[in-house]
């Protein structure tokens, strides 16, 4: 439970905020590449309350510029994409990706006052399909070595999709164990072909039990974290047997993103963007270890789900998110379909667009959102005395590796070493994947 002036401070993401200072201090996925295609590469874009342009030049640079022009305030959205960089149609002001004022035509040819001019621009990457931004205070950090970066382009997918709600009841959902064994529960294993890059569907792990049946017969895990240097790593521990333990491995990359296994081969690297207090994306890399990536399939079953432009989904509060409660009754734990995204969308909007935290009651299966919690509110209280958030910021040291996300069964002696060694074999045959703990 947190005070209505803590639940303040850790959902509101404006410029200037506490909050929106922690997050600008990472690299935040502002787009997806794809929607930077066509014949004109320029898009208007909301991220953390400001509202600003992206777009690619014609040498292909991605800049991300304030959306109203420095001269008199014209909408940006409709700039000349022309001459290295977005040519404002008022006046005809360019501007290049770093915000220099390249040209101001109707000022006198010797003018030298276009040098004085740098418009807010923020600097952008591109990786494996997402083009990160960075808007915090000085030299943007290395983008670290997560596997999702390192994976060759065939080896991951991206996607992304738009929430109804604050930020932060999204990325609680995904550090939330227990909720698998519920929200997402079949109540049959029929076995299926049709669950490739889908979550909790039916997948047989090694050992031959199926996901679904671990999920729903082992309904409460213990849970344990630990503080690792790019956020927390949190265990969800099933007793199998006598000998033997399930063990889910997921993460969270501090502030705002989520590492999970989504099956043997394949993880899921989720980040949880804020376009402003009361509305959010979650930008996915999917990537895979040995097999590539059947990209046009993933996009395929997203289609079924989502609409693009717009990245909407399709199952929603506008209708009921598709709940038949003939289907509750004999099929899902929801109602809701088979898709663990429309149950995820239902769970985080039905807390309201901002959770009221002053009136929850958590347990102890709510251990990792309160360390989370913890953490946040330090890394707000060192931003605010001047410091540098020391969780995830490489700070010079060595690149961040990983995280390792998996569903494995382990010994129960020594599940700490097992579940690292089954990600080592896999690794070892993957062909890319380094080991993060060399
Ligand atoms: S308002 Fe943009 S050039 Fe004048
Ligand atoms: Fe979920």
């Amino acid at each position: 439970m947190l005070t209505a002036e803590q639940n303040q401070l850790v959902t509101s993401i404006g410029p200037a905020t506490p909050a929106g200072e922690v997050l600008r201090h990472y690299w935040q996925p502002a787009v997806l590449a794809e929607e930077l295609t066509g014949p004109r590469p320029a898009k208007a874009i909301e991220l953390m309350g400001e509202r600003l342009v992206v777009f690619r030049d014609e040498e292909g640079r991605y800049g991300l510029v304030a959306r109203h022009c420095p001269h008199r305030g014209a909408d940006l959205k409709y700039g000349r994409l022309e001459n290295g960089g977005l040519r404002c149609p008022f006046h005809g002001w360019l501007f290049d990706v770093n915000g220099a004022c390249l040209e101001q035509p109707a000022e006198p040819p010797d003018s030298r006052f276009h040098t004085k001019i740098t418009h807010t621009a923020y600097p952008c990457r591109e990786a494996n399909g997402i083009v990160f931004a960075y808007m915090g205070p000085g030299e943007p950090p290395p983008l670290p070595d997560f596997d999702c970066f390192l994976a060759p382009d065939e080896y991951t997918f991206a996607f992304k999709g738009f929430v109804d709600c604050n930020w932060l009841q999204l990325l609680e959902v995904g550090i939330d164990p227990s909720h698998a064994s519920f929200l997402h529960r079949f109540l049959e294993d029929e076995s299926s072909d049709d669950n490739y890059g889908q979550q909790f569907r039916f997948e047989t792990e090694e050992g031959g039990i199926p996901i679904t049946k671990v999920l729903r017969e082992y309904d409460c895990p213990d849970i344990e974290f630990e503080e690792t240097e790019y956020g927390l790593r949190i265990f969800a521990l099933r007793d199998l047997d006598e000998d033997h333990l399930h063990v889910r491995v997921t993460n969270m990359i501090f502030p705002n993103a989520v590492v999970i296994p989504m099956s043997n081969d394949m993880m899921l690297t989720q980040w949880h963007v804020p376009l402003d207090d009361r509305r959010s994306w979650w930008y996915a890399i999917f990537s895979s270890f040995s097999e590539k990536v059947d990209k046009e399939t993933m996009r395929r079953d997203r289609l079924e789900l989502y609409s693009v432009p717009d990245y909407m989904p399709r199952q929603n509060k506008s209708n009921d998110y598709g709940y038949d409660p003939e289907e509750q009754r004999t099929e899902t734990y929801t109602g809701m379909g088979m898709d663990i995204n429309v149950h995820d969308q239902w769970a985080v909007e039905s807390l309201g667009t901002i959770q009221d935290r002053t009136r929850e009651h958590l347990g102890s299966a709510d251990k990792a959102i309160i360390a989370n919690r913890r953490l946040l509110m330090k890394t707000i209280e060192t931003i605010r005395n001047g410091g540098v958030p020391e969780v995830a910021r490489q700070n010079g040291g060595p690149p961040l590796k990983g995280p390792v996300a998996i569903d494995t069964v382990a010994s129960k002696e020594d599940w700490q070493a097992d579940w690292r060694e089954h990600d080592r074999n896999r690794r070892a045959q993957s062909g890319w994947a380094p080991d993060p703990w060399a």
